[in-house]
Formats: C-alpha cells, structure tokens, sequence
C-alpha cells in the first residue's frame, strides 16, 4: 500500500568520507560537541513511505525555511550508546528499548513510525564503520543520537507528508561539566515540565526547549540542573536530563523509590535497568556490593516534604539521576524554598546504591559480565 513501505536496512547505500577526521584526546571531549565522520539517513514520504537508508559523510541538512520542523516542532529523539569492550568488540545497551519508545514519539506527534529491528542493524552498520570514533577510556562512550523531524515544505497546522530519520554519533565521556562529581539540583514549585495529559513521557524535542531558561536562572544560583517538581504537594518527576532515585532507611534495610510512570516522566532506559538490578537484588539472585540485602524497591509518588522528613530524622540515605547521557550521576544537594537540603554522598563522592549500580552497569555495557542487555554490533 501508498506510503507503507518500511526501513529496509538491505537497501543501504553507503558514501564513505574520502579524508577521516581524527577523534581528539578523551580528555579534550565536551558532552556533543565532536561528532564521527559518518552519518546515517532516511527519508519518508506519505505517498511512498521509507526510502532506502543512506550512511555518508557527516554534514548539513538542506531544509526549505517552511518545513514544518522550524515552525511546529515535530522533532523527536533519542540517547544510546556504543561501547567497546575488554576484547574490543563493539557493544549497545538495550537498543530495542530505543526503539520502542522512539516509535512512541513518533506516533504521538504524527511523525512515521518504522521497524525498530531494522534501524538497529543500520545503527550497527553506522558504528561499525566508525569504530574507531569510540573512546575506551573508563566512563567514556560513543553516544548514538536518533532523531527523527517533519520536514514538509508548509505552513499549516496538519500531519507531515515528508520526514527525516537521521543518526549521528559523538565520542563523549560524562555529560555534566562537574564531570563525575555530584551535582546539585534546585526544584522551583514555581515551574512545570509536564502535567497529566501532557508530552512529558515522550522523548519531543519541544520538551526540552522550555527547560533551558529556568535551567539558566538555577546555574545562576549554583545549580546544574533544574528537578521538577508537580502539583502543590511538591512531588518529585524528574530532571529533563535523567530519572531521579531516592535511597531511605527503612527497617534494617533500604527503601529504593523512583516516581512511577504516571504519563509524566520519560521512561528511561538507565531507570528501567536500576529497577530491575535492584529487584534481582533484592530477590537473591544478584548480589550488588555493598547494598544491604534487605532492599524495597517502590514506584511510587514521593514529595518534597517526605525529603524534608528524611533529612531531619536521618533517614535519607541518598539521592541519584539515571540516564544513558549521565549513567548514574550522584546529588549532593537540594535547594528548595530557600534552603538546601543536604544528601550524604559517602566516600569519594558516591552513596553505596549509585556506586553499585553504576558499577553493575558499566559491567554489562562493557560484557564484563554476561547479559542479554548487552548486544554486539
Ligand atoms: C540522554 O540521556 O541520552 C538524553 O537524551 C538526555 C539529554 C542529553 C537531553
């Protein structure tokens, strides 16, 4: 039928650069400032649906100043890294979770959606061929950016009958300036990023442009980053640039909580992975080091106050951001209503939970230990 025709990664066609550029020193790396030589993408059209892939040199688009893209942000994408591993072969993490959740931006602002197998075997093809773009230094990776925008030339209000998948790739290490030290967060009730019914569970491009100001007013005071908070209890959401975890005592053992997946949060991959660790933890089946065993993992709301509370009687353990951009990034501090709440980081940095975790982590990334999670390219 018109316009059905899928990604089909058997018809790619590949440009290769004729002079390759050099990746800089690991040291030197800004978070995406440096891409890899290659690029891949793929257009739609209503009327024929996918053409065939293209991998060619890294460059500009060429876009008419109507295209919907400018003017009404269909624009969606996502995170993903490419890692090389103890024997140097080339690995990605969960890539199908990728997928998945791209397709669902798509479908949410009208964009076209595709067979997430075949834009793996195309992004495997992507990174493979600039493989040597992959930095192995500990903590560094190659992240992969999909992006997918409408790029019909007009200007009304209506579903796109031309788009544009593209992947790029870029060598990085860790995505905050304060490179793996804690960061500090400042949750202003005053500001929103999403509410019940709205977008802020898909990966749109238009869910980050509002961010950037009240971001700008936080590093002013201090912070890096912005936590949103909802509603007038004050609950906890997330951080626009990672999912947020919460470490209370309770009993003998811990509580592990992270707000539930209520329409809200962007369901990320890293918060995805550290629930699962936790719960084969706390089942007996893994042991993470230095995680008491006795661990309740909860999905569940918790607010600003219950932080206050938790503070104040002792009970807050720690507080970590999750995302494949910034893997396990440990919080030190809180400033709300004024003050700052102050989250124990124990030695070198690192509470026991975002340690271990991040630990388990890069071990799967890196096929240190063996997991389905971990797919060679
Ligand atoms: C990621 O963690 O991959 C993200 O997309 C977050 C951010 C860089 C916007």
């Amino acid at each position: 039928a018109a316009g059905a025709r899928d990604i089909a990664a058997a018809d790619l066609v590949v440009t290769h650069v004729e002079q390759r550029k050099s990746p800089p020193p690991a040291s030197a790396l800004v978070f995406g400032h440096t891409f890899a030589d290659h690029m891949l993408a793929i257009e739609w059209t209503s009327a024929e649906g996918w053409q065939a892939p293209q991998i060619k040199p890294y460059g500009p688009l060429v876009l008419d100043p109507s295209s919907v893209i400018f003017h009404y942000a269909p624009s969606l994408f996502e995170g993903m890294k490419a890692y090389k591993d103890v024997e140097g072969k080339v690995r990605l993490f969960r890539p199908d979770m990728n997928m998945k959740r791209m397709n669902t931006s798509a479908e949410r602002i009208a964009l076209p959606t595709f067979s997430g197998k075949e834009l793996i075997k195309l992004i495997a093809k992507l990174v493979e061929l600039d493989a040597a773009w992959i930095p192995s230094e500990p903590g560094h990776s190659l992240y992969i950016r999909p992006a997918l925008i409408g790029t019909q030339a007009a200007l009304g209000v209506h579903p796109t009958t031309d788009a544009l998948l593209f992947v790029i790739s870029s060598p990085v290490g860790p995505y905050y300036k304060t490179g793996f030290k804690p960061v500090a967060l400042e949750a202003d009730p005053a500001r929103v990023r999403a509410w019940p019914g709205g977008t802020g569970n898909f990966k749109l491009g238009s869910n980050y442009a509002p961010g950037i100001r009240p971001q700008m007013e936080a590093a002013k005071r201090g912070y890096q980053q912005n936590l949103w908070l909802f509603g007038d209890e004050h609950w906890l959401t997330e951080v626009g640039t990672m999912n947020l975890f919460v470490v209370l005592k309770k009993g003998e053992g811990i509580e592990i909580v992270t707000p539930p997946l209520d329409g809200m949060i962007l369901p990320g991959v890293t918060r995805d992975s550290i629930l699962a660790l936790a719960r084969d933890h706390a089942a007996g089946s893994i042991a993470l080091e230095g995680v008491p065993q006795q661990v309740t993992v909860s999905e569940r709301g918790i607010n600003m106050g219950e932080i206050q509370q938790a503070e104040k009687d002792g009970s807050l353990c720690e507080i970590f951001g999750a995302g494949t951009a910034a893997v396990v990034s440990p919080v030190d501090r809180i400033g709300y209503m004024g003050k700052d709440i102050h989250i124990p980081v124990g030695e070198g940095g690192v509470g026991a939970v975002a340690k271990a975790m991040l630990q388990r982590i890069q071990d799967i990334q890196l096929g240190r230990v063996e997991h389905p999670w971990s797919v060679l390219v």
